[in-house]
């Protein structure tokens, strides 16, 4: 939208007191840019609203029908309205009332009688923020969008390369090279999979189908999944958790994305003939599921930037397996999308202990014969 066509922000004041608007209205109209809508009363104001949303609103704590506070509780209830500022005006800076203008989900209050400074600093304080707000929604809508289309047509170009290369001769140079080069494409396509799958989350945070389900059953899914793998090193697994316990989770994307990619990192990053250990107990209303393996551990910068996805550290594994470092940055998204949380410690080999790396992951919990 250009300059020209951009418009006033929209304030409205709610005053029971028309006197008090018609001061509030003069002091804005004479220093900001702004147009404006009234009301005298909570409800009417509700109802103004629910027409054409302001941009900021000042409101009258202390006012007939329906209160400041009261209006201020059912625009936040409201996705719809739960963004728009709310200044509070009322008579006394110390008195309660500000502490209650705060808790219902106010941004700022003014004092009567009305300093015009002041009142001019946090107005425009507020429009600015929302401004603000506003330019940041939009490009992040835009850049959404252009990953989303960047995703989108780069799977047919990749996927064509992977089935040109698989048709490819396994004779000669190409012996070496076939797959190397079938890892590569395969490599591309998990990183634009992988890329897909956390905008989707982003996406239905909210509605992601959440249920208690048998945490064993679920690892044991995954170590089914990456059997082959465990056995190539010979690793072994040791479980430890009641079968009771449940954990509150999406069980397609806790399998595929969390366990199997926390699995195929201990399996990348260990020792032939090593153990994972895997277990769970519950603790109050939270279960928390421990990996242990005994791999070569991390350094301090892996470590410090696992869950990044702008700094790669992506390391080859002991058997040279190659990954693109956007498996735990997925997981720690799934972990919290859950309600849950993950932690990570992890030593190099040094005199004093053996290497290794333990994650725990917190998740909603509860046992259960279900
Ligand atoms: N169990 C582990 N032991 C040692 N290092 C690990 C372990 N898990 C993760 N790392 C380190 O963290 C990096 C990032 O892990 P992440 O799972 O995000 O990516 P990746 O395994 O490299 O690739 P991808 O999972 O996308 O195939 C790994 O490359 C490795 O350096
Ligand atoms: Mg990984």
């Amino acid at each position: 939208m250009s300059d020209g066509l951009k418009k006033n922000p929209l304030v409205m004041i709610v005053d029971d007191v028309p006197k008090n608007i018609q001061i509030l209205g003069n002091i804005l109209r004479e220093n900001i840019q702004c147009d404006f809508s009234f009301a005298q009363d909570g409800r009417q104001a509700l109802d103004i609203i629910s027409r054409s949303a302001p941009d900021l609103i000042l409101l009258d704590i202390t006012m007939p029908v329906m209160d400041g506070l009261e209006v201020c509780r059912a625009l936040k209830k409201n996705p719809e309205t739960a963004d728009i500022p709310i200044i509070f005006i009322t008579a006394r800076v110390d008195s309660e009332d500000v502490i209650k203008g705060f808790e219902a989900g106010a941004v700022d209050y003014i004092t009567k009688p009305f300093n015009s400074p002041e009142l001019l600093a946090r107005v425009k304080t507020q429009l600015a923020i929302r401004e603000q707000n506003a330019i940041i929604l939009r490009q992040n809508s835009e850049l959404r969008e252009l990953l989303h289309v960047l995703c989108h047509d780069l799977v047919n170009p990749v996927a064509a390369i992977l089935g040109l290369v698989n048709m490819l001769d396994d004779s000669g140079p190409m012996r070496k090279l076939k797959p190397l080069m079938l890892d590569a494409a395969d490599n591309a396509l998990g990183l634009i999979a992988l890329i897909r799958n956390m905008r989707k989350l982003e996406d239905k945070n909210e509605s992601l189908d959440l249920r208690y389900l048998p945490l064993s059953e679920l690892v044991r899914e995954s170590l089914c999944m990456l059997e082959q793998g465990f056995n190539k090193k010979n690793i072994a697994v040791s479980i430890e958790m009641p079968d009771a316990l449940h954990v509150c989770v999406e069980a397609v994307s806790f399998v595929n994305s969390v366990m199997n990619n926390i699995f195929s990192n201990a399996i990348k990053f260990s020792m032939k003939n090593s153990t994972v250990f895997v277990s769970a107990v519950l603790k109050g209303t939270e279960a928390l599921l421990v990996i242990k393996d005994s791999g070569i551990g991390m350094p301090d910068e892996v470590l410090n930037n696992i869950f990044s996805v702008s700094f790669s550290v992506s390391r080859t594994g002991t058997d040279g397996e190659t990954g693109s470092g956007f498996g735990m940055p997925l997981v720690k998204k799934f972990v919290e999308a859950y309600g849950g949380r993950i932690e990570i410690s992890s030593s190099e080999e040094n005199e004093l202990s053996p290497s290794g790396t333990e994650i725990r992951i917190f998740l909603p919990g509860r046992i259960s014969d279900l």
